[in-house]
């Protein structure tokens, strides 16, 4: 073949394929079988082995290709990630429409009934026909760049057909469907991997691996819901047409929205899907009601981070009655000790179920739930099950009332001891939870590793419920200072921690050493300091010292801070072991950040880095770099990972060529304008 031929045979198959993935896994429709499918991939994969040069990172061979990240950068969105306000019944969606009725001073529109999908909110930016970016929601005004797992999305387009936008994104929710959720944790039961607790979880999990192999072995899956941005106005001017649209375009649109013109046909889709939902294949919490008009969305613009213009209504929680086996008792983090109930496995909405959180032994008892009870049990939204209370006609004659201290009760010390460390347990005066009160309890210890390094927290990678149980039971890690202290040699001791592994993780802890304040505080593991508290702390201290010497009445002076998160904060700083963990912190060269004063984090382009090529036409590359300043950013003149934006001018370099393959998001000049000119 002469070297046009291969370019064009190579061509052809890309194309061949892509269409073929489009009808298999957008439109579930296949035209060819699964070794046919095969063979045209086998065909462009040794093409473009034996010509690697012909290579692009759009090729369909391309998907899982990208190197494992290192870390994660930070995606700004180009337009805010909404929220959606909450109904729970029809007087709060009528309540919702006569609010818009008046504000829009109009009934002159109609409205897209969709189904909300449980699962995780990402923004995918296309340039040129181009999927360039993909990013998490964030905290709505900034993302996560996972742009390496979403391309491993078989219902993503890499490419889009000529005539799309040159530059715009749309919205949607990477979900996991119910069955492909079961298999994965049937194959993590097999592996004595920790289970995920709902498909929501485990897609938000898939999507935060480093490495995108590992998010392409999960069966991950995508529904579009919106047109996000674009600098195309010559666009349908109704959301219905915009979905449509986009469906032209290639990307999935849940073929069960509707485009209903009355509140009571909005009732009507709401109810058929209470009853319909547990046979969808995959999971959802509620129908979203949108009004169609864009302009009319428009008029009605947003309050806070919700749109006035839509309305997540909720689904009640699902229930289904199964029988209650056990109650045991686990310790968490802070040494509580947590009732929570053996079920007879059982199917809720399409997901098996075989335990469910139980508060306290004065709930247990108040709702009269006993062992050997049938219970209702509940999943709703996101959280764990729940058990809600007994079926008193099925209770069998030897049902056991429950008590926490005859459940722990031990034998031999005549007293009821901790499961995990066999320490005398106790119950603080007006509280209603048991505790195990020895610090050292390894089930606390362990879990105070863990949370140390969550994402909230000193945000470690790599460093989850697994390596936490495997470092601490090797000896390697009994606190979490130790975590400072860990070398490669140590890493290599565990199974599947070699080398890249290695690597990273120490990388990130060396990372977290200069981690804002307010996630050191909420890091510590200090009882009710929760990451909100930990922030008031931190911008009224100023320093981890500072803290720990606040007396009583300094701490009770904030506003928000009472006597039980002050005793809790002397409490700990008390403790001699802790103070030693700081030391061994201090020591390790963990020097947070200061917080950032009020009023200085809110220049718009804060946090982001700019590198301009080509040429400009409205301004100076002096000009643009003094402008972008200005406005809170930073230029560079390399591409490097953490770049959040390449502007690309007329003739763009070769930095063209490095962001495409970093993934980094690139704008034109307009695009530029745009952000400069919207704050
Ligand atoms: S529209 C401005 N449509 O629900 C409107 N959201 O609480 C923003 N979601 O973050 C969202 N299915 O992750 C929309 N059909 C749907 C949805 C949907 C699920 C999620 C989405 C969003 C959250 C809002």
């Amino acid at each position: 073949m002469s070297r046009e031929e291969i370019i064009s045979e190579i061509e052809r198959l890309r194309s061949e394929i892509n269409r073929h993935n489009y009808l298999y896994y957008v439109l579930d429709s296949p035209e060819i079988s699964d070794g046919e499918y095969d063979s045209l991939m086998q065909r462009l994969l040794k093409l473009e082995a034996e010509h690697p040069e012909l290579v692009t990172p759009d090729s369909p061979t391309q998907r899982v290709g990208a190197a494992p990240l290192e870390s994660f950068s930070t995606v700004k969105h180009p337009v805010p990630m909404l929220s959606l306000s909450n109904a729970f019944d029809e007087s709060d969606v009528e309540g919702w429409y006569n609010r818009i009725v008046k504000l829009a001073a109009s009934n002159e529109f109609d409205f897209v009934c969709e189904l909300k999908m449980d699962g995780i909110a990402v923004a995918l930016t296309y340039e040129n026909g181009k999927l360039v970016t993909g990013a998490t929601r964030g905290d709505g005004l900034y993302g996560e760049n996972i742009t390496h797992n979403l391309r491993t999305i078989r219902s993503i387009p890499l490419t889009l057909p000529p005539g799309a936008p040159s530059y715009f994104e749309v919205r949607g929710e990477v979900y996991i469907a119910k069955k492909g959720f079961e298999a994965l944790n049937n194959y993590r039961s097999s592996k004595g991997l920790p289970l995920f607790a709902n498909p929501r979880n485990a897609a938000a999990g898939s999507l935060r691996q480093l490495d995108p192999r590992l998010a392409a072995a999960r069966p991950l899956d995508i529904y579009i819901y919106m047109l996000g941005y674009t600098l195309d106005d010559a666009l349908p001017t109704s959301h219905w047409e915009r979905l449509q649209y986009l469906k032209d375009l290639g990307f999935k649109i849940n073929p069960n929205n509707r485009r209903v013109s009355s509140i009571d046909e909005v009732k009507d889709y709401h109810s058929y899907w209470v009853k319909e939902r547990q046979n969808l294949p995959y999971e959802v919490d509620g129908a979203v009601v949108k009004i169609n008009q864009i302009k009319v969305q428009q008029k009605l613009g947003s309050i806070g981070r919700e749109p006035r213009w839509a309305v997540a209504w909720k689904f009640p929680a699902i229930q289904a009655t199964t029988r209650l086996k056990e109650i045991k008792v686990s310790v968490g983090r802070t040494g509580t000790l947590n009732p929570y109930a053996l079920l007879e496995q059982v199917k809720i909405g399409g997901v098996t179920v075989k335990q469910a959180t139980l508060h306290n032994e004065e709930d247990i008892n108040r709702k009269d739930i006993r062992e050997g009870d049938t219970v209702i049990v509940q999943r709703a939204g996101d959280v764990i099950p729940q058990v809600v209370g007994p079926v008193l006609s099925k209770r069998p004659a030897d049902a056991k009332v429950f008590s926490l201290e005859q459940k722990l009760f031990n034998a031999q010390k005549q007293a009821p001891v901790c499961p995990e460390c066999g320490s005398y347990i106790v119950k603080p005066k007006g509280e209603v939870m048991y505790y195990c009160p020895d610090a050292t309890c390894p089930a606390q210890a362990r879990q105070r590793i863990e949370h140390f390094a969550s994402r909230d927290a000193m945000d470690i990678q790599g460093i989850g419920e697994q390596l936490s149980v495997s470092l601490f039971g090797k000896g390697l890690v009994k606190d979490f200072a130790d975590l400072y202290y860990l070398t490669e040699a140590d890493l290599f001791k565990l199974e599947n921690t070699k080398d890249k592994k290695a690597k990273n993780i120490l990388d990130s802890i060396e990372a977290s050493k200069q981690k804002p304040l307010e996630r050191l505080i909420f890091a510590l593991g200090i009882k009710h300091v929760g990451i909100e508290t930990a922030t008031l702390l931190a911008g009224h201290f100023k320093t981890l010292d500072r803290l720990m010497s606040a007396t009583s009445e300094e701490l009770t002076a904030i506003n928000e801070i009472g006597p039980k998160i002050a005793d809790s904060i002397l409490a700990f700083y008390k403790n001699e072991s802790n103070r030693h963990i700081i030391q061994k912190l201090y020591h390790a060269g963990v020097v947070p950040s200061q917080p950032v004063e009020k009023g200085q984090e809110t220049k718009p382009l804060s946090g982001l880095e700019f590198v301009i090529t080509g040429k400009l036409n409205n301004f100076s590359r002096d000009e643009a770099e003094k402008r972008i300043k200005e406005m809170g950013g930073s230029t560079k003149s390399d591409i490097t990972r953490k770049t959040s934006y390449l502007v690309t001018g007329a003739e763009p370099g070769s930095k063209l060529e490095k962001a495409r393959r970093l993934g980094i998001r690139q704008i034109d000049e307009q695009g530029l304008l745009e952000l400069l000119g919207r704050h």
